[in-house]
This record gives C-alpha cells, sequence and structure tokens, in this order.
C-alpha cells in the first residue's frame, strides 16, 4: 500500500542550500511488520584477544558499562558471538590459565593482525561472568583443524565455566555452540583440500557435533543449541557453500541436526585494505544496502520453511578490519543503522557486527591502542578505551525499537535515492520514526550541506494520532568525521562510556514536519 503513495520530490532553491520536500507516510497501527529485538545490532568478538575485552582479574568496566547502557536502553538480555576465525585456530590446554597466543607481525594495512595460534585453559571461558548479567552468549568451536580432541576439550571448558556459581548467578546462558568458522573457506585458506564440498562438511560437522552432544547429552539440556552454516558467503542455491546444501546433504536429519535452531550467514560489503570518500558514499549508499541484503531473501526463506531462526552471526563493513577512513567514521554509523533496519525487513533477527582489539571497524574499542588502526604507526600517547562511530547506531536502533518486549518495525517508502526511513511499533501502536539521510557530507566540501524536508502523514488518522513529536537527532560534523558525534546532543565519547551531557531535543506539532540534513538521523517520538 505505501509503495503506491506518490512521494512528491520538489528541489526547491532556498537561500544558500536547496530543500527536497519528501513525504513520510506512516500508519498509525502495524500492519503486516517485522517483530524486531531491540538486541537487533549485537556484537561478535574475535576470540584472540577474549580476555582483554572481559578483563581477567577484574571486568574491564569499560566494555561492560557499554554493553550495559545498551541493556538498559532494550531491557532486554543481551546476545554476544564470540569465536570468528581464530576458533579455527585454538586448543584447549588444562595446566593453562587464561590464553596464550601466537601473534604475526603486524604491517601498515593490518596493525592488529589475528593470532595465528590460540591456546585457551581452565579460566578462559568464565570470564562471561564479567559481561553484563543475563547475557545470552554463542562461542564456537574448532573444526578447522580437524582434531576432534580440540573441539571436546573446548567443549567440556565451555559447558564447565557456564556451570559455574558466578555464571549461573549472573543467569548468563550458552544458547550456542558454533562448531567452525566460516568452513566455506576451508580449501582456500589451506585448512581442507580441493575436494572440499558442502557434503564433506555436513559429514565432518556432523561427526563432529554427534561426539560434543552425546559426550555433554545436548539433547537432555534447554542450552546449548547449536548453530548451523557459519558461512563466509552463500551460493544462493545448492550449487555451493549455502543453507540448502546443506540442508540438502541431510544435515538437518541427523540426530545432532536436530539441535540447530538458527543459521548464522556472514556477510560484509566488500573487501577494501584502503579507503575514500567515495568508497564511504557507496557504503552508505540505500541502494547498495538493499542490493547487499536482499541477495540472501532465498536462503532466508528456505531456513524459516524449517521454523528455523536466521542471523547475520558475522558481519560489518569491509573486510580487512575494515577501509580505513571509511568503516571508523561517522557515515559508517549511518550505514550501520540502515543495513541492520532494513536486514530487520528480509527476515533477519540479528546483525553480529565484528569486533577485535584494534580493527577499523569497530563500535568499540575496550582498551587503551599504542598503535594507529589506520596504518600500524606508533602512537606518542596510548589512545584510551573508547566508542567509535557505529556505537551510536546500537544505540539509535536500541532506543528506537524500545524496551516494551513487543516492538514491531516498518520501512517507509521514500522515492528518493538518499532518504530511507523506519516506523516503530509497540504493542502495534507507532511510537516513533527514524528518517535517514545517507547522503555523505565529506570534510572540504565547499557546497553548502543540503537538506531534505520530511512531512509527516498519518495512514488511519481518521483514529486521531499524535499531534506533536520530539525531534532528536544525530549530529554529525562530516562523514568522514571519526569521533565528536552527539545523539540528541549527549555524547558516549567518555572514559567509562556512559554517556554524557544534557539531553537536547525539539518538540514540534506533527505538522511542522523535520528537515533532515546530509549525513543525518532523526529520531521522531510521537506523542498523544
Ligand atoms: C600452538 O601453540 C601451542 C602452545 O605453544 C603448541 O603446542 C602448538 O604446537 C602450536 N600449534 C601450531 C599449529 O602451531
Ligand atoms: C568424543 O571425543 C573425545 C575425544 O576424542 C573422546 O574422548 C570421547 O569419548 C568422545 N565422546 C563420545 C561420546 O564419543
Ligand atoms: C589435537 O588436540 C589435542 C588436545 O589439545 C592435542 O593433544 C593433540 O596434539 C592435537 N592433535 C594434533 C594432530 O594436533
Ligand atoms: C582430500 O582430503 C580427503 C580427506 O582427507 C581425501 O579423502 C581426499 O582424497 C583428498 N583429495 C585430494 C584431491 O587430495
Ligand atoms: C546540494 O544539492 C544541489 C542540487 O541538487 C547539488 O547541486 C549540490 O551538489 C548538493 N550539495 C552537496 C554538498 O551535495
Ligand atoms: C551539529 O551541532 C553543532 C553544534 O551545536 C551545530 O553548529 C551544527 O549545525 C549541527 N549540525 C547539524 C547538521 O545539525
Ligand atoms: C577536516 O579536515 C581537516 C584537514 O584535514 C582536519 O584538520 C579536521 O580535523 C577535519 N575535521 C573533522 C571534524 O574531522
Amino acid at each position: 500500500m505505501l509503495s503506491m503513495v506518490p512521494s512528491i520530490l520538489l528541489a526547491l532553491a532556498l537561500a544558500s542550500f536547496v530543500c527536497a520536500d519528501l513525504g513520510a507516510y506512516i500508519p498509525l497501527l502495524a500492519p503486516y511488520a517485522a517483530t524486531v529485538s531491540p538486541t537487533l545490532i549485537s556484537l561478535s568478538i574475535e576470540q584472540d584477544n577474549w580476555i582483554q575485552w572481559a578483563g581477567t582479574t577484574s571486568p574491564n568496566t569499560f566494555f561492560y558499562n557499554a554493553l550495559d547502557n545498551l541493556r538498559q536502553l532494550g531491557g532486554e538480555r543481551l546476545w554476544i558471538r564470540i569465536g570468528a576465525d581464530s576458533e579455527d585456530h585454538t586448543n584447549y590446554n588444562p595446566n593453562i590459565q587464561y590464553s596464550e597466543d601466537v601473534f604475526p607481525a603486524y604491517t601498515n594495512t593490518t596493525p592488529y593482525p589475528e593470532a595465528t595460534n590460540i591456546t585457551v585453559g581452565y579460566d578462559y571461558y568464565g570470564l562471561i561472568a564479567h559481561l553484563p548479567a543475563g547475557t545470552r552468549v554463542w562461542w564456537g568451536v574448532n573444526l578447522g583443524r580437524y582434531n576432534l580432541t580440540a573441539a571436546y576439550l573446548e567443549s567440556q571448558a565451555l559447558l564447565t565455566a557456564f556451570a559455574s556459581p558466578p555464571v549461573v548467578a549472573q543467569g548468563t546462558t550458552l544458547e550456542y555452540i558454533e562448531i567452525g568458522n566460516e568452513a566455506d573457506l576451508y580449501s582456500n585458506n589451506g585448512a581442507r583440500n580441493s575436494s572440499w564440498n558442502p557434503i564433506e562438511y555436513t559429514r565432518e560437522w556432523i561427526e563432529f557435533a554427534t561426539n560434543i552432544s552425546d559426550s555433554f547429552d545436548l539433547y537432555g539440556r534447554t542450552y546449548p543449541k547449536l548453530i548451523g552454516g557459519a558461512f563466509a558467503n552463500s551460493a544462493f542455491s545448492s550449487s555451493g557453500f549455502s543453507p540448502q546444501a546443506i540442508i540438502g546433504a541431510g544435515i538437518l536429519n541427523s540426530a545432532p541436526g536436530s539441535l540447530i535452531r538458527t543459521v548464522s550467514q556472514h556477510h560484509y560489503s566488500g573487501s577494501f585494505c584502503q579507503g575514500s570518500g567515495g568508497l564511504l558514499q557507496n557504503l552508505m549508499l540505500k541502494s547498495t544496502i538493499r542490493t547487499n541484503v536482499f541477495q540472501f531473501a532465498p536462503d532466508i526463506a528456505v531456513v524459516r520453511s524449517y521454523g528455523l531462526d536466521y542471523v547475520f552471526g558475522e558481519t560489518n563493513s569491509y573486510a580487512c578490519h575494515g577501509a580505513p577512513g571509511v568503516s571508523n567514521t561517522a557515515g559508517a554509523a549511518i550505514w550501520t543503522l540502515d543495513y541492520s533496519l532494513y536486514a530487520s525487513q528480509v527476515g533477519i533477527s540479528r546483525l553480529h557486527f565484528h569486533e577485535g582489539i584494534g580493527y577499523k571497524y569497530n563500535l568499540i574499542q575496550p582498551v587503551a591502542l599504542d598503535r594507529s588502526i589506520i596504518d600500524g604507526s606508533a602512537l606518542a600517547t596510548p589512545i584510551p578505551a573508547h566508542v567509535q562511530p557505529q556505537y551510536y547506531s546500537a544505540i539509535i536502533a536500541t532506543e528506537a525499537i524500545g524496551s516494551s518486549g513487543n516492538a514491531q518495525v516498518l520501512e517507509l517508502q521514500f522515492d528518493d535515492p538518499w532518504t530511507s526511513g523506519y516506523a516503530f511499533y509497540e504493542w502495534g501502536v507507532l511510537r516513533r520514526a527514524l528518517i535517514i539521510n545517507s547522503q555523505a557530507y565529506l570534510n572540504g566540501t565547499t557546497t553548502p550541506r543540503n537538506t531534505t524536508h520530511v512531512d509527516v502523514n498519518f495512514i488511519g488518522h481518521q483514529l486521531g494520532g499524535p499531534t506533536e513529536m520530539q525531534i532528536k537527532r544525530l549530529n554529525i560534523s562530516y562523514a568522514d568525521a571519526t569521533s565528536g558525534l552527539t545523539w540528541g546532543g549527549q555524547t558516549y565519547e567518555t572514559n567509562d562510556a556512559r554517556v554524557s551531557g544534557i539531553l537536547s531535543v525539539q518538540t514540534v506539532p506533527v505538522s511542522t514536519g523535520v528537515d533532515v540534513h546530509e549525513t543525518e538521523v532523526v529520531m521522531l517520538s510521537f506523542i498523544a
């Protein structure tokens, strides 16, 4: 129905900038709209440095606070995935307390490389008790080395840790075990030979999963359950690695396959080790985001037809731990919001944004860094732990979805390549909307920063409907700025990750509409 409403694109030369005029047509009551959790934007952690994220002898309070902000806003137990590439380079040794890592030398393009060999010990997994109470955890074990004993010992240590009194007291649970990371790439990275295919993968996965499920009686427990897939790419059909291919190979018909509850897919928008303003604009582009995400629709349909959940278990802007001057910028925050909210419309229930210490695309840098994330150069003084621009996207999405426990989100249709929007409902009633302007306003631009005027029209206004709205803005100086953002005048760029500053919002009649600047997000909260 919405797409049939013609949008008006009216370019008006007004003073020194141009105003496009758009109409937002927002149903007052949720029509068919996707249900959404405030944990839509969640994290995935590279496990080589897990002990730095968590803290060893005491919790890492910066990381704790950054997560706790989200828990408080969303009112729901958080989700976190831990493992990733390092999970296939990890073994267990009962004589080690936390972990021992072997790192390759860093380079200009990879200032913070992943460890090539990780050995974890008896207190490693239990550090999960340092995260906010009630966190729902999904942890990976090693399939890459085809060492069943390693996967068995890791699973045993995981179950022991999650049954320990400090973790149980927190209400923190191990929801999923993931067996192998991006196994579709094993024949490219030397973990398997050229005969590797979905049928052989399914055979090995069943072998490992059977051992783990039988050894620890996963059939008789509420959790953990198992993750399926976790592939880097998809063939979108049975012709290569995809959910369809492994289902066709019988994974769900196996005994441990009956424990799969969620299929995980990984996705990056591309791989660029160098950045530019053009690359940033391309990342943010509404059309790129839609093409990128919608291609997974056939996989999602198949997965959901088996009653399974579908998530992006590992995602972020660009591989190479991010493109410098792109992945670490405010423009990436705009991308994160539109990408994640659009994903909710295509049947993706959650996105785990991948993080590692010093990666360019992090939402959070949880410890001080002594070399540049951009080029590895030594810093005169270390930068303390801090949040990066994308952290604001997690805050904004969580706030917009809200803590009702019964939220829906609906994409608004704008006939404009730079404007996207979403309406948020609680118990079926319209509460908020986000309008996103994805035109990259770059540092050094000499033309004025344009503004789009958006009129708000309610569908079903015979029911009455709100007459006033509160406007809250994500203030960004430039799309390529790496700091200095404010959300409603407040900053999260503080030494403890807690919000600071005085909340600044504007209340206007709904009939006034709202001006949205290039590279900006506004949240409208409707007041009945
Ligand atoms: C990884 O490190 C452990 C402990 O130092 C060592 O025993 C093992 O051989 C190493 N594995 C590989 C594959 O290098
Ligand atoms: C699982 O594998 C481990 C390590 O090889 C072995 O000790 C254990 O007995 C196996 N468990 C079952 C149920 O087969
Ligand atoms: C497999 O892992 C076990 C447990 O850590 C270790 O003792 C063994 O050496 C590993 N096997 C190989 C071939 O690396
Ligand atoms: C690849 O490895 C498998 C399992 O070890 C083996 O059966 C197969 O013969 C190998 N194929 C090639 C082409 O080397
Ligand atoms: C603002 O809009 C005008 C008209 O569409 C365009 O010519 C100009 O380049 C835009 N300014 C920027 C900074 O994009
Ligand atoms: C962001 O805030 C600054 C300081 O209040 C203000 O000067 C600027 O106009 C704001 N930018 C936008 C795009 O609203
Ligand atoms: C804009 O670019 C100039 C020159 O490179 C730089 O000094 C300034 O800090 C940049 N401003 C922001 C907000 O990033």
